[in-house]
């Protein structure tokens, strides 16, 4: 059986006022059209569809079977032009987001805000290493990757969302906690708890000290920031770590930032993807979501003043 989506949409009209002329009107098009139209479908279909009983119009067995096989059609279509919308408005689809490790702390929150306005979309949250996100991008196998600073290079695409200060962490009871304006040089003089190489956080450290002829002690090397919350809480040396990891130790006075001279180092948080990908519409609208509202969700008291981002083609 041969027969067009123009036909079924003529003979469903036709079915459903039974009426060539209400037909012809609601489609915009000649009766003589839709009388051709309904022809070449019964000669497709190789039966008669209607019946014509003086002016009336009655629908055969096979009118009758084709009608309810045309409504599921024009139903399907019509769902499928619903679809195509959503998918066009961000509304539903899937996201793979590939985050580093102190993205962890804030990207939840964000996500929870995305996903209640666009409850119809799938979110895969890949938690890794600097290394490894890189690879993702390289691989194609993360739609957007968040991390804290964009190699080298021209072909990412990343756009700053907000800032990411890093400061350094002591327990409550240290010798410099409370003390107003410390010199970066009595950093010396202390021990480092430090991310593992490889990390964001363990590249600015290492940038930090050496753009300013400070020797960095390293005490342990751990791959997680919690660990190193913990490490110093315990006294076995100071941390240089995101704000963004604190929070609740600050609050609860558990840790305190110390005042140290060059400190808060402003680092920023990036979206980014190749610069050839074609985003889908999730991701296109994950990723104008975080450039214009996720400094104002996280840090309301802060938004337009300093924590601000924008779009930026540039590199830290
Ligand atoms: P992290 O930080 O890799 O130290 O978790 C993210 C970054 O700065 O890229």
């Amino acid at each position: 059986m041969h027969l067009t989506l123009r036909q079924l949409k003529v003979f469903e009209a036709v079915a459903r006022h039974l009426s060539f002329r209400r037909a012809a009107e609601e489609l915009h098009l000649s009766q003589p059209a839709v009388s051709m139209q309904i022809k070449q479908l019964e000669s497709n279909v190789e039966l008669p569809l209607f019946d014509h009983v003086g002016k009336k119009v009655f629908l055969t067995e096979a009118g009758h079977e084709m009608f309810h096989c045309s409504r599921a059609i024009a139903g399907l279509l019509d769902e499928a032009d619903e679809v195509i919308e959503q998918l066009k408005g961000g509304r539903r689809g899937k996201l793979a987001l590939s985050v580093a490790s102190t993205v962890n702390y804030f990207v939840p929150a964000l996500l929870g805000t995305f996903c209640r306005r666009f409850p119809d979309i799938t979110i895969s949250l890949d938690v890794t290493n600097r290394e490894t996100l890189l690879r993702q991008l390289a691989d194609n196998e993360a739609d957007l990757v968040i991390m804290g600073q964009p190699p080298a290079g021209d072909d990412l695409e990343a756009g700053a969302f907000m800032e990411n200060p890093l400061v350094i962490i002591a327990p409550p009871d240290h010798p410099l906690a409370g003390k107003q304006g410390v010199p970066m040089m009595r950093l010396q003089d202390e021990t480092f708890l430090v991310r593992e190489r490889g990390s964001g956080t363990r590249g600015a450290t290492e940038r930090f000290f050496s753009q300013h002829g400070i020797t960095l002690n390293t005490g342990m090397e751990i791959s997680n920031n919690e660990a190193i919350k913990q490490s110093v809480q315990a006294g076995l040396g100071l941390g240089l770590l995101s704000r963004d990891t604190l929070e609740m130790e600050l609050a609860l006075n558990k840790l305190v930032v110390l005042d140290v001279e060059g400190f808060p180092i402003v680092r920023h948080w990036y979206v980014m993807h190749r610069r050839v990908k074609r985003l889908s519409p999730v991701a296109q609208a994950f990723k104008q979501f975080l450039l214009e509202k996720a400094n104002t969700l996280l840090h309301p008291d802060l938004s337009g003043v300093s924590r601000e981002g924008k779009m930026t083609a540039g590199r830290e």
